[in-house]
């Protein structure tokens, strides 16, 4: 069948660039919600890069990889032959595994990067190629840095993983480089140059960098392209990769055009947008095409006119098609555990024993507190349950004392283990006040680099999201926080952070050559 595979590197690179980080837990959550979506490849990590890395690569191996239509899961490696068998240790568990294998092919990098020559690289590369299809049939290979790569170079390296089994050949514009016209004409001068691409797919995965990523990945379609890499949300490397809800919608919006379409759900587009949102504390700008706030909204009186006596008039899609609903109201008080159950399932939250347990109490709390709970509100209550970050000191108690003419203070209870501990600090606001109470029992003095403060939903009892990034003597870590006190909100945010500062930090290897 004649249509687009979907290659996601939400969880690899997007996760990779700086503040999008997530656990195990965070990402096994992502990876069930892109095989909800449908996607044909989830790129899980790079498995070799840390411990963490390989961890959650092979749980999404073995908990999304191996349910029923599983898309196929694939790890990154560079040419080193042990980066290879460590993917393939971590890949291995899926019913559908790939290899994913890189390497510079740019001049540049060769001279600066790598310090090797041409034909050392593409030496690298088939050994590389030939060692991967020893573990498995699915191999990818990327040329890193092809839009600045010599052409003709180019071609020859990628003929000769073909000829050594690479089955998918992947060409990214790395820096985001590439300019729509150009890009296109290399896609198509890629298929007529190298004899044996016809053995593999072609696919590409463009950055963003001149905001160019989806128009790039586009145009590559109409010159032959069969794969797509891109990211929800756009999430990546500096301005990020091509966005997979914008291709996707403009692949099936304007089908007269394309001829082709995508297997993607589009109906849980939405979904997965938000579900990255909350587990990244990174949300999307309003206008941001597909999933912004605004991305549906008609403003001006000449559009709610023509909307009102014909949607066709200013609407090119419509809500319903990526899943969109108006705020819906879906729970009260009076809602039970499975109706909660069931409603977080739909949300993408599979949850059961000790961890619904924890979640139906926050949300009893709540709906005693908030008359109307909607399903943002119940991702929101639901996600630190997910996060699994050991509670190396938990929020006790608050009190605080703020005011016009008085200098705000705060009393704070935390508990680590067995042992509660209680101070107090002053500052020029409440927050800083608890913050600063925070530090008085740690001993760590944190240092504010990054604040943001969300209403969940509309109205004046709303859940307030406080996302914040801290830098704890050098190491810079997030954290996240709600409640309807936005004071509380910011402390347990504070706390999320410091619990994620004690835990070891990842060792990135991305620049490291083969
Ligand atoms: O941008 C890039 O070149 C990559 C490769 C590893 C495919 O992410
Ligand atoms: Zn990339």
């Amino acid at each position: 069948m004649d249509r687009v595979i979907i290659f996601d590197t939400t969880l690899r690179d997007g996760e990779q660039a700086p503040g999008f980080s997530m656990n195990t837990a965070e990402k096994l959550e992502m990876a069930r919600q892109l095989a909800r979506l449908n996607v044909d490849v989830i790129e899980a990590g790079f498995p070799i890069s840390s411990d963490e890395d390989f961890e959650a690569t092979r749980e999404v191996a073995k908990q999304v990889g191996t349910l029923e239509g599983a898309p196929i899961i694939c790890g990154l490696s560079r040419v080193a032959l042990r980066d290879i068998d460590r993917c393939w240790e971590a890949v291995k568990y899926a019913k559908h595994p790939r290899i994913h294998t890189f390497v510079a092919t740019s001049d540049i990098h060769l001279k600066y990067k790598l310090r090797k020559t041409r034909d050392e690289v593409l030496k690298a590369a088939v050994d590389a190629v030939k060692h991967a299809r020893g573990y498995c049939g699915d191999v990818e290979f990327s040329p890193e840095d092809a839009s600045r790569s010599d052409f003709d170079y180019m071609c020859d390296v990628l003929e000769a993983v073909i000829g050594v089994g690479a089955s998918t050949i992947n060409i990214p514009d790395t820096v985001g480089y590439a300019i729509p016209k150009e890009w296109a004409e290399r896609i198509g001068r890629i298929r007529e140059r190298v004899k044996n691409i016809d053995k593999a797919v072609l696919s590409v995965h463009c950055h963003n960098d001149l905001g160019q990523a989806v128009a790039n990945s586009l145009v590559a379609v109409m010159h032959g392209a069969r794969q797509v890499e891109c990211t929800i949300n756009g999430i990546g490397e500096r301005a990020g990769n091509a966005s997979l809800e914008e291709i996707v919608m403009a692949l099936r919006t304007r089908r007269d055009l394309f001829g082709i379409d995508t297997g993607v759900r589009s109906e849980e587009i939405f979904r997965t947008s938000r579900l990255l949102s909350h587990i990244t504390g990174v949300h999307v700008q309003p206008n941001k095409a597909i999933v912004g706030e605004n991305a549906f909204a008609h403003e001006a009186g000449i559009h709610q006119d023509g909307v009102l006596k014909e949607k066709l008039t200013y609407e090119i899609m419509r809500p319903q098609d990526i899943g969109r609903s108006s705020n819906k109201l879906v729970m009260g008080k009076h809602s039970g555990r499975h109706a909660l159950a069931a409603r977080l399932k739909e949300l993408g939250f599979d949850l059961s024993g000790p961890d619904l347990d924890k979640a139906f109490k926050k949300f009893k709390d709540l709906a005693d507190k908030k008359k109307e709970v909607y399903d943002e509100d119940l991702m929101t209550i639901v996600q630190g349950e997910m996060t699994q970050i050991p509670e190396t000191y938990a929020l006790e108690y608050l009190h605080v004392i703020s005011g016009t003419g008085i200098i705000p203070s705060a009393t704070v209870r935390l508990r680590k283990e067995a042992e509660v501990f209680q101070d107090s600090g002053v500052g020029d606001g409440p927050v800083d006040a608890a913050l600063n109470a925070i530090d008085a029992i740690t001993g760590l003095k944190g240092r504010l680099q990054d604040y943001q403060l969300r209403a969940i939903t509309g109205g004046k009892d709303a859940i307030g999201e406080v996302s914040l990034k801290v830098d704890f003597d050098g190491m810079v870590v997030s954290g996240k926080g709600a409640s309807t006190d936005v004071i509380e909100a910011s402390a347990r945010a504070y706390v999320n952070a410091l619990n994620r500062a004690a835990r070891p930090a990842p060792l990135k290897v991305k620049e490291a050559g083969p």
